[in-house]
């Protein structure tokens, strides 16, 4: 499988060489516009292949996209990261521009490609791709949800002192740090619900720290995080090149679901071969309901932005 990254910033070179390591591509061409980043970035990381013993081709280029011709997957992480403070929504602006342009692009030399959109505010990016290129719905994708029910399981694990990989989870809603939705009701350690083992007020205060699990690393790092972002696209790529039939919580255009239409929001689909093959509707409590609904009439209120 061919996998285009577009983007050699911390992501999308942490995007390149999870896809890498976990050695289910043939080949990943990272994309950037600074004059010979992308080449550089990818003389680097082929240089860790015997170590970490991978035999993905990783290439790079600046801004020539007929080297990225034929892909089956597209990565969009270009664009700037938010800095302490801001806010995702707040990279509309700036951010719009660069995802419309890399996404048409990307769709001149591979037509028949699943794109998977990174850059934020991530929904908003998302319904931009929808709107912007004549792709089937399934083959657009938006990943926030698999970062953010990671975040979330990470701080279920802390609070457990678990592995993490004991902890299942995941949050659905708006990629922002007002709009995420952990759900709580359906986390659990080993199939056990946390509330066995955690108070009310702890996994209410997991939750908010979830939410704000970007915003916190931000605030430490100067910029956005890089290696969870990374792991997560990877494990949906994998699953397309797999076809892995797996269910990951992503921004997704829905049509109906939810009660919700023309938007794109994380809800629970699954990912294979095709993209996104299905549409999990869950049956929600109403306070998730109303958390989701208020949750997508902000995506909608970024949307009009565009
Ligand atoms: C994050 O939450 C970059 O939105 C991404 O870290």
């Amino acid at each position: 499988m061919k996998v285009t990254v577009v983007g050699a910033g911390a992501v999308g070179a942490s995007c390149a060489e999870y896809i890498a390591i976990k050695d289910f591509a043939s080949e990943v061409v990272l994309v950037d516009i600074k004059e010979d980043y992308a080449e550089g970035k990818a003389m680097d990381l082929m240089q860790t292949a015997s170590l970490n013993g991978f035999d993905t081709k990783i290439s790079g280029s600046t801004n020539d996209y007929t080297k990225t011709a034929g892909s089956e997957v597209a990565v969009i992480t270009s664009g700037i990261p938010r800095k302490p403070g801001m806010s995702r929504e707040e990279l509309i602006s700036t951010n719009a521009g660069i995802v419309k342009g890399v996404a048409e692009s990307i769709i001149e030399h591979s037509p028949d490609v699943t794109i998977i959109v990174v850059s934020n505010p991530m929904d908003t990016m998302t319904y931009l791709a929808h709107q912007s290129l004549e792709l089937p719905k399934n083959k657009i994708i938006g990943m926030g949800g698999a970062l953010d029910s990671a975040r979330f399981k990470y701080r279920i694990a802390e609070a457990l002192d678990c592995p993490p990989s004991d902890v299942q989870g995941m949050v659905i809603g708006g990629h922002s740090d007002k709009g995420m939705i952990p759900l709580t009701r359906h986390a659990t350690r080993n199939s056990v619900n946390i509330n066995n083992f955690l108070s009310d007020e702890r996994i209410k205060e997991i939750a908010a720290e979830t939410r704000v699990g970007g915003a916190t690393l931000t605030k430490m790092l100067g910029t956005s995080a890089w290696y969870a972002p990374g792991a997560a696209v990877s494990s949906i790529v994998q699953a397309i090149a797999c076809d892995q039939k797996k269910m990951f919580p992503c921004s997704t255009f829905l049509n109906g679901q939810y009660g919700l239409n023309d938007i794109c929001i994380g809800v629970p689909v699954i990912v294979g071969k095709d993209g996104i093959e299905e549409i999990i509707e869950l049956d929600l409590d109403d306070e998730e309901k109303g958390l989701l609904q208020e949750s997508a009439s902000a995506v909608k209120k970024t949307n009009e932005l565009l």
